[in-house]
């Protein structure tokens, strides 16, 4: 009897399955159901090349919009799924369907965080996670317009490269005391802080925001030391959290993510997950945790899609992320730490230098800035636990692949 596989959502995860299990040979049928009107994209552009309008939006389609009918993949955009019933093995959507699977993988991602404050719905209050948010912004992006970004992360720090060099007045406002904290070393953070600041945008660390003013649209943004910014837009990027409520609500395990195994499975037999929604395992790291990341997503749902056709791979690699701000690549490998030593190669006036991360003389992470090789060479020697002299790895002459 044919087999059904039901995806639900159709970010990066969702589409790489998909994909996936069409290249492993999987016949039966593939129902995949997103809530986007689009068909699966590449969210990374969205903050970067997409906003500046330096790439169409076509080209962060993982797959054009023929290649499904082409592969008899039935997808369903605009479409949520409400719950599924995992003793009858069927998902009901938005739209009122009742559709049977065989087996189903939950791809649903990360939403935003919002920021509850007084006025937090005025007109003119992005947040940027998906093509459409991205769209909205650009609209309002005018040379000369006032840009207050909230949370000096990865998103508020890439739109602010971008808003700034499209000519607007930028601000940024960190909630804590140095901006990329969660992602780098303190002397990284002090790196990006000021290339951000000699391109023109105003940094404040520390800042509470306790509200939004405005008539209809936004006006300015008012912060817990009396201090307020006046604002023609506000871009906040201040973390996500993951959509867990449909499997917590379908009885699966969850804790901070959906809970899975090495292979993906959930705490039922015939549903799998895959993503930045997951709670995973990792032999290499040691511990279980929850990423959020493309190539987490990408091969957590390779893993998952081998899975569903018969093949248990275990997924264990070192996670990886990148950051495109100005001309800079920031590239990161591993999960660093408080604590871990900070070794510096290279020297950060020449906008190419690396962070090293030792742990008890074990190099676990690197923030590569413009160091490609560096990067390169960090993803083999951290996935064989190698062990790196302090004084030596310090040595930007000598290549980190030859330690
Ligand atoms: P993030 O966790 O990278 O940064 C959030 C920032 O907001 C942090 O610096 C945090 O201290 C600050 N913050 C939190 N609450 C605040 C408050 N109330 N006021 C002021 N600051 C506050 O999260 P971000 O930038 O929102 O990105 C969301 C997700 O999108 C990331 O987890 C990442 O996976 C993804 N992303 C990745 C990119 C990349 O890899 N280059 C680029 C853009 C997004």
């Amino acid at each position: 009897m044919t087999q059904t596989i039901i995806v639900v959502g159709a970010g990066h995860a969702g589409g790489q399955a998909v994909a996936t299990l069409r290249q492993k040979g999987f016949d039966g049928r593939i129902i995949m159901i997103g809530d986007e009107p689009y068909v699966p994209y590449e969210r990374p552009p969205l903050s970067k090349a997409v906003l500046a309008g330096e790439m169409e939006l076509e080209r962060t389609f993982l797959k054009k919009a023929a290649w499904y009918p082409e592969k008899q993949i039935d997808f369903r955009p605009n479409t949520l799924v409400t719950s599924f019933d995992r003793r009858a093995k069927t998902v009901t959507t938005s739209h009122g369907e009742n559709l049977a699977y065989d087996k189903l993988l939950l791809a649903t991602g990360t939403r935003v965080r919002k920021l509850q404050a007084p006025g937090a719905k005025l007109e003119n209050i992005f947040y940027l996670r998906a093509i459409d948010d991205t769209l909205a912004i650009q609209k309002q992006m005018k040379p000369g317009a006032k840009v207050v970004i909230v949370g000096g992360g990865y998103i508020g720090l890439e739109v602010a490269a971008v808003a700034v060099k499209t000519g607007c007045e930028v601000t940024v406002l960190e909630g804590l005391e140095r901006v990329m904290s969660r992602v780098v070393a303190p002397e990284v953070s002090e790196f990006y802080d000021k290339v951000h600041t000699d391109a023109g945008v105003v940094i404040k660390t520390g800042m509470a925001v306790t509200g939004f003013e405005g008539h209809g649209k936004v006006e300015r943004v008012l912060c817990a030391d009396d201090s307020s910014y006046p604002a023609d837009l506000v871009v906040i990027g201040v973390g996500v959290l993951p959509n867990v409520e449909l499997a917590a609500e379908g009885d699966l395990a969850v804790d901070n993510g959906i809970v899975v195994d090495e292979y993906c499975q959930t705490s039922d037999d015939n549903i799998w997950a895959a993503g930045d929604c997951t709670n995973h395992p990792n032999s290499l790291l040691g511990r279980r945790l929850r990423l959020e990341s493309v190539q987490n997503a990408v091969d957590q749902a390779k893993t998952a899609a081998n899975a569903m056709c018969g093949e248990l791979k275990e997924y264990a690699e070192i996670p990886w992320f990148w950051s495109d701000q100005y001309d800079l690549k920031l590239q990161i490998v591993g999960l660093s730490e408080p604590g871990d030593e900070v070794v510096i190669r290279g020297n950060p006036a020449d906008r190419k230098f690396s962070a090293i991360y030792l742990r008890h003389g074990q190099f676990v992470a690197i923030n590569a800035i413009n160091m490609i090789k560096d990067f390169m060479a960090a993803k083999k020697l951290i996935a064989e636990g190698k062990h790196l002299d302090p004084v030596k790895a310090a040595e930007a002459e000598v290549a980190l692949k030859d330690m």
